[in-house]
């Protein structure tokens, strides 16, 4: 399209009240498609101007009015082929071809021939000396626009299929309650800038186009959070553990922060920091007993703990949100392990799945993302086997330089953050938390007073970060993903040992 085709429209609307697109193709000498064409993005910058639909039928020729315009009509021809000293008929209707006996019909019927029968055999002869081919002549100045044709001449024409009528739809533009001569441009983008500053407001933003067609991916392709899930899958695996059901993102508050002993007036579980979900609000299915013992422990303490000493309150607990951690499904294995028929068994279990917080958005981080996390229960673990877990772990992705810093979690005592050094990037990044599950979160759950649970986590973007040397989250998830990284993207191989 001719770039300001767009504002040409507009300033040719500027002048006058109305106009037809199709007076502006003849005008602008483009073809109307292009003018329809230009007058769409126009409107898709709001209401510069009123478009109504307009249909004009217009005469043409049809291919056999374009050999009349060209060669004479087939009465001219057929008179032009009779010689002054005649011709029998059979000889002029080999020499007329196709269209000779219309011709012949029409050249009797106007009186520009005559059959002869005083010889014999019978000769046709012209009967005037000269003639006006009218046919020709009118097509041609309905060619040219130059002359109407009388109604009868026109279905006359259009019976003998000299002429055609095609309907032409276009539009009687005029101006709109935005008209302006020139086009702002139009936002494609919803920044948080925007949001903020409410700059939203004056701006005008480009409509979706929904009837818009991608490109047809030959196949799909295996985005790379995947291809590392795949191999942090494996590494639990070849040590022994088990897959914990994660298919609820959705989850109670109960699981997610009441029964890890995290109090119901600790600031993450606030909504700044947790989406809750408002349809359904609550939960209501709990098993009770242990709800109790859950009550009891965070307001009066048990197990040789004083709790916490506050009004837990159910309502708070029965409040769904999207989990906020994967933890939430190890504190349900866990207490399905202490009630299991046959009482406890020593148990290993993984998850890797997604977790949601009401984050500030930023380069690492969204609002939505994975964890990956190693769950261990057995007879009298400690610390120590924790360390020694951790360290197979993370020797297994390829790393073996790890430090360990004193961490708090309500739900683990004590507590570690994991951190790694990274050769590549030639400084120590952190990796992961851990600790050890306090036993105000395992005996309510009916778990053996000598049975510990160590525990892991992670995150699954960053190690893939850094395996795919990506450096902006967005460019790993989100809508402005480029699909050829991942079409592209290596498979994924952790330094297995
Ligand atoms: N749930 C913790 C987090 O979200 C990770 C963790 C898991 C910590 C298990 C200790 C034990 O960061």
């Amino acid at each position: 399209m001719h770039p300001d085709l767009t504002e040409r429209i507009l300033q040719h609307l500027d002048a006058v009240d109305k106009v037809d697109t199709l007076e502006l193709a003849t005008q602008f000498n483009v073809d109307h498609q292009k003018v329809v064409g230009a007058l769409k993005s126009i409107q898709a910058h709001g209401d510069l101007v009123n478009a109504e639909t307009a249909t004009q039928k217009t005469l043409g020729l049809t291919d056999e009015g374009q050999s009349v315009v060209e060669n004479g009509s087939h009465e001219a021809i057929v008179y032009g082929l009779v010689p002054a000293e005649g011709i029998p008929q059979a000889a002029l209707m080999a020499a007329g071809g196709a269209n000779a006996k219309v011709g012949f019909s029409k050249a009797m019927s106007q009186g520009w021939i005559l059959l002869d029968k005083s010889v014999n055999p019978p000769l046709i002869r012209r009967k005037v000396d000269h003639i006006v081919d009218n046919v020709k002549e009118q097509l041609l100045l309905v060619v040219s626009g130059r002359a109407q044709l009388s109604a009868r001449d026109v279905t006359d024409y259009k019976k003998r299929k000299l002429l055609q009528e095609t309907t032409t739809k276009s539009f009687v533009l005029s101006k709109g309650p935005e008209f302006s001569t020139t086009l702002t441009k139009l936002e494609t983008d919803l920044t948080m800038d925007m949001l903020t500053s409410g700059l939203w407001q004056q701006l005008k933003f480009k409509a979706y186009n929904f009837d818009a067609l991608g490109a047809t991916p030959t196949r799909g392709h295996l985005h790379p959070l995947l291809k590392v899930r795949t191999e942090f899958r494996q590494i639990f695996l070849e040590m022994g553990f088990s897959e914990m059901p994660t298919n609820n993102y959705v989850e109670s508050s109960f699981w997610n922060f009441d029964a890890l002993f995290q109090p119901q007036q600790h600031p993450a579980r606030d909504a700044h920091d947790t989406f809750f979900i408002n349809h359904p609000a609550q939960s209501h299915k709990f098993p009770q007993e242990y709800l109790q013992r859950v009550k009891a422990v965070h307001s009066k303490g048990g197990y040789g703990s004083l709790g916490y000493g506050y009004d837990w309150k159910l309502s708070e607990a029965q409040k769904n949100l999207l989990r906020t951690h994967t933890t939430a499904v190890s504190a349900r294995m866990l207490f399905k392990l202490a009630n299991q028929e046959g009482g406890f068994k020593p148990a290993k279990y993984f998850s890797i799945d997604k977790v949601f917080r009401n984050e500030t958005l930023d380069a690492t981080h969204l609002a939505e993302f994975h964890q990956v996390e190693g769950v261990i229960a057995d007879v009298g673990l400690t610390l120590g086997d924790l360390i020694g877990t951790l360290y197979e772990f993370f020797r297994k992705l390829g790393i073996t330089q790890l430090e360990f810093k004193p961490a708090y979690n309500p739900y683990t005592e004590p507590s570690m953050e994991i951190f790694c050094y990274h050769p590549g990037l030639a400084k120590w990044i952190e990796v992961g938390n851990s600790g050890v599950f306090r036993p105000e979160m395992l005996l309510p759950m009916g778990l053996p007073e000598n049975v510990n649970v160590i525990a892991w986590g992670l995150s699954l973007e960053r190690p893939t970060m850094i395996k795919y040397g990506i450096n902006n989250i967005r460019d790993l998830v989100g809508p402005k993903v480029d699909l050829k990284m991942v079409e592209e993207g290596p498979i994924c191989r952790l330094d297995h040992v």
